[in-house]
C-alpha cells in the first residue's frame, strides 16, 4: 500500500527518484530584484520602504485594517499576547495539537497554557470544548473569567488553523467575547485561507502569520501581526520597534519595547513572494484536489479536507491513517526510501515544559496525535 502512495506521490511531483522535500520554498518572480534593490539602497534594516509595501499590501489582501511587519511569527505570538495583557497571573486558552511556539509565547510572558480540544476535521480547537471547559472549570465575576482551580484570570484564547484549514473562528469569538476574553489568532500557517469568506487572522483581536522558509509565502524568517483595531495596530508597531519615540536624534524610548522589526532586506524578498501568492495558493489547491481523488481508493486512509465554509491554503497536506503503528510505520518507510513525510506535533501538554498545565479532556487530539501525516506539498513547476 506505501509503495502505491510513494508511486503516486512522486508522480504528482514528478520527482521520479531523488529525495522529495515536505515544503520547499520558490523563488520565481522578482525576489532577486527587490533584494539587490534593497541591498542597494543600503536600508537592509529595520526601516526601508519593502517594510512599508509589504504592510500596505498585506493589509490590502487580508481586509485588515493594519498590518505591522514582525521578525518572525514566535516573536509575533509573544508580542500579541503582551499587548493584550497577558502576564504571570493569566492563562491562555489554546490548542494542545500546535507548534511549541503557541505556548512559548505565554510562557516568556510566565503565563499558563490552558488546553483545550479540537475538532475531527477542522484538527483546531473546538467550540464545544472550550465552551465544556469554561462551564466544568471556570467561574466568570466581574467581567473575569476565572479557572476555579488556579485563581488565574485566563486572558486570551489562541486557536491555530492546523496545515491551513480554518478553526470554527466565529464561534470561537463568540464564546470569548462573552466572556471578556480576547481572541489572538494563530494563522501563522493560514495566511490565504477564509472562512465564511474573510481572511484567517482578521477574525480575533489580533492575528499572527509566519513567513518561514516552510510557509505558503517566505522571507527567510519573518512573521506579522494584523488588527481591525488601530489603536492596537499602532501599538504593536510601536512596541516592536523598542518603544521608541520619533525624533530626529534622541533616544527615548517610552515602554518596554522588543527589537521584533522585520528587516528590509528580508521584506524586499517577501514582497515578490507576495506577489506570487495567488498562483501558489491556485497551485496547492489543484494538488490538493488530486491528493483527494487518489485517497479515495484507501479505505483506511483519510485524506483531511478544507472543513465547512472554508477555502483553505492547503499549506501542509495531511492524512489520517489507521492507527498509531501504522503511522510509524508510514514514517519510517517513507523517509527511508527519500519522501519526505511528518507525524503531527507531539502533543504540547505531553511536553516537559508543559505538562502540569491546565486541560480539558484531550481525547479528539490524542486520537489525531496518533494518525495524522503530512505529506510533499511544495508549489509544484
Ligand atoms: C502554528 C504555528 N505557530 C507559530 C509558529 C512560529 O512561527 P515562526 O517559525 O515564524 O517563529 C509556527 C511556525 O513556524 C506555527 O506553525
Amino acid at each position: 500500500m506505501f509503495k502505491k502512495i510513494e508511486a503516486f506521490i512522486r508522480e504528482t511531483y514528478n520527482c521520479p527518484k531523488a529525495f522529495l522535500p515536505l515544503h520547499e520554498p520558490k523563488f520565481l518572480g522578482n525576489e532577486l530584484k527587490y533584494v539587490t534593490e534593497a541591498i542597494e539602497s543600503t536600508f537592509v534594516s529595520s526601516v526601508g520602504k519593502f517594510v512599508n509595501q509589504f504592510e500596505e499590501s498585506l493589509a490590502e489582501y487580508t481586509g485588515a485594517k493594519r498590518a505591522v511587519a514582525i521578525s518572525n511569527g514566535t516573536s509575533a505570538l509573544h508580542l500579541a499576547m503582551k499587548i493584550v495583557g497577558v502576564d504571570q497571573s493569566s492563562e491562555v486558552f489554546m490548542q494542545p495539537l500546535s507548534f511549541v511556539a503557541t505556548a512559548n509565547a505565554a510562557a516568556y510572558l510566565l503565563a499558563k497554557p490552558h488546553f483545550i480540544d479540537v475538532d475531527l476535521d477542522t484538527m483546531s480547537m473546538s467550540p464545544e470544548a472550550l465552551k465544556k471547559r469554561i462551564e466544568k472549570s471556570c467561574h466568570f465575576t466581574n467581567n473575569r473569567l476565572i479557572n476555579r482551580q488556579s485563581g488565574r484570570q485566563i486572558k486570551a484564547c489562541v486557536p491555530m488553523h492546523t496545515f491551513g484549514h480554518a478553526a470554527r473562528i466565529d464561534e470561537i469569538c463568540e464564546i470569548c467575547d462573552y466572556y471578556n476574553i480576547a481572541v489572538i489568532e494563530d494563522a501563522a500557517e493560514s495566511l490565504g485561507t477564509t472562512f465564511k469568506n474573510q481572511h484567517t487572522g482578521t477574525f480575533g483581536t489580533l492575528g499572527i502569520y509566519s513567513f518561514n522558509g516552510n510557509k505558503t509565502i517566505t522571507s527567510g524568517g519573518g512573521g506579522a501581526i494584523v488588527t481591525n483595531n488601530e489603536k492596537l495596530g499602532t501599538l504593536a508597531k510601536h512596541l516592536s520597534t523598542t518603544a521608541k519615540v520619533p525624533h530626529a536624534w534622541e533616544y527615548k524610548h517610552d515602554n518596554l519595547g522588543y527589537n521584533y522589526r522585520m528587516p528590509n532586506l528580508n521584506a524586499a524578498l517577501l514582497c515578490a513572494q507576495m506577489e506570487m501568492l495567488p498562483s501558489f495558493l491556485e497551485n496547492k489547491n489543484n494538488t490538493a484536489l488530486k491528493y483527494k481523488d487518489f485517497f479515495e481508493d484507501f479505505e483506511d486512509i483519510i485524506y483531511k479536507v478544507a472543513p465547512a465554509h472554508c477555502n483553505s491554503n492547503y499549506w501542509l497536506n495531511a492524512i489520517q491513517l489507521k492507527d498509531n503503528s501504522t503511522k510509524d510505520l508510514f514514517l519510517k518507510e517513507m523517509n527511508e526510501n527519500g519522501v519526505m513525510t511528518r507525524p503531527i506535533w507531539q502533543l504540547l501538554n505531553t511536553l516537559p515544559m508543559y505538562d502540569q498545565c491546565p486541560s480539558g479532556d484531550l481525547d479528539t487530539s490524542i486520537f489525531l496525535a496518533d494518525r495524522i501525516v503530512n505529506i510533499p506539498s511544495s508549489v509544484i513547476l
